[in-house]
């Protein structure tokens, strides 16, 4: 018996080349998107300090109750593989002291998060995340722009999805209102699940995510923390949605949607997609006006989303574009080195072109530029020639220069 089959572990996967380059593509239109609103390029470390993300994303969470991978490193220090981004951009903003820069501070992100959560469609333990966070402005324009970012982000990756978009307003009223709520889920106790009973003095919200009969039931007749927002908090959501609405965007005003993050202030949203089944949620934000300062930093508001790259994938329909390689044929033998250096004539001159490598015959090496989906096959013989495979045509050229000539023109007609 040989040893035993080794297997990416419970909830990762493997990214194999159709699927990589797909996801190429997203990153590409995404760094394009945000880019040219100004979110300029950002990384943190994929491990960070426990205490970040139990101070930050909220001990009474799923995420940091039961979600984290966290380990102890060979200093006896407690460290956590990062479950999301928020909260290392707002230790970045302080510690490099982003808040004596011209603000807001825009930052984008792309990379893979981890949350030992049970794998199902659309859910693993290691998923990637594109995100984008604006820190050190309170403007409800920069609410509705990264909305407004994202809607367009997931229609141009054929993703059908739906806004669902409410206001917390500040942490006072929160915590007025949270008192409110326990005292109405306390005196309907019986009724509610076990789960949202044994969060009422912690996390009240909660029981609006609620699956149970008995909960929904309760929570139908709950107050609405939307109908009690102070003032200035109203008039923030106001302008974010007629933001929104000067931009053609819909949304569902919706009261009960809870995000599974502690530091949300004012507006939330998230999109979900229908095709996705249960996990629904493609993406997902908004504001957090207390956490910088939550996390030792200076008072600083910051408004942010991230969206599942998987997620965007699985439901994104169309194939987003890619541009289609030249084959070049080697005829005999003798024509291998001019060939492969022909292939890399064609890459210097802007074209994606492949050699062949696999020793083929002539006839095979047609049906693999087939397989490959080549807009054009240069033929390396005594002569050279070029066949275009949208029209079949095939013409004689004089050296690599004609011949790429030729190629860009097949190109741009295929
Ligand atoms: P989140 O809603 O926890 O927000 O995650 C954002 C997105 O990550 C989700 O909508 C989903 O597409 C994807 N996602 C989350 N967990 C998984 C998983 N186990 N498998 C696959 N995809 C997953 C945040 O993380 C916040 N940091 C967003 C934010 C940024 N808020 C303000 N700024």
């Amino acid at each position: 018996m040989g040893p035993a089959k080794l297997q990416a572990p419970k909830g990762t996967f493997d990214i194999l080349p159709p699927d990589g380059r797909r996801r190429d593509s997203l990153r590409a239109v995404a760094d394009d998107l945000l880019g040219r609103a100004g979110y300029g390029a950002f990384e943190s470390p994929i491990f960070e300090d426990t205490d970040l993300f139990a101070r930050g994303v909220g001990a009474s969470t799923d995420i940091v109750q039961k979600e984290m991978f966290t380990f102890e490193d060979k200093g006896g220090r407690s460290l956590t593989l990062r479950p999301e981004g928020t909260a290392g951009a707002c230790r970045a903003y302080t510690e490099h002291g982003m808040h004596k820069r011209p603000q807001p501070v825009k930052l984008r992100y792309w990379g893979p998060f981890f949350r030992h959560e049970a794998p199902q469609a659309g859910r693993f333990r290691q998923f990637a995340q594109i995100g984008a966070e604006a820190l050190g402005s309170d403007d409800p324009s920069l609410d509705a722009e990264l909305i407004l970012l994202l809607h367009e982000l997931l229609g141009r990756s054929g993703v059908e999805s739906r806004l669902r978009l409410s206001s917390l307003g500040n942490a006072g009223a929160r915590e007025a209102y949270g008192e409110e709520l326990r005292a109405h889920l306390r005196h309907r106790e019986s009724e509610l699940s076990e789960d949202v009973r044994g969060r009422i003095a912690t996390n009240p919200l909660r029981a609006f995510d609620s699956d149970h009969e008995g909960t929904r039931a309760v929570m139908a007749d709950a107050p609405r923390l939307i109908d009690r927002l102070e003032p200035e908090d109203a008039e923030h959501f106001a302008e974010v949605r007629a933001l929104l609405e000067d931009a053609g965007v819909s949304y569902e005003l919706d009261p009960t949607l809870v995000r599974g993050l502690d530091y949300y202030t004012r507006t939330v949203f998230e999109f979900e997609s229908p095709s996705l089944g249960a996990q629904s949620g493609v993406g997902g934000g908004g504001r957090y006006d207390g956490l910088v300062e939550q996390l030792g930093g200076p008072a600083t508001p910051g408004v942010g989303w991230a969206a599942g790259v998987e997620r965007i994938l699985l439901a994104g329909g169309a194939n987003l574009p890619s541009e289609r390689p030249v084959y070049v044929a080697i005829a005999t033998e003798a024509h291998r080195r001019t060939a492969f250096a022909l292939a890399r004539e064609l890459r210097g001159a802007g074209l994606g072109a492949q050699v062949e490598q696999a020793g083929r015959s002539m006839k095979g090496q047609m049906k693999h530029a087939d397989r490959l989906d080549a807009s054009a096959v240069v033929i390396v013989g005594d002569e050279i020639e070029v066949k275009d495979m949208s029209t079949g045509e095939q013409v004689q050229v004089a050296d690599a220069r004609e011949a790429i000539a030729v190629v860009a023109g097949a190109a741009v007609s295929g």
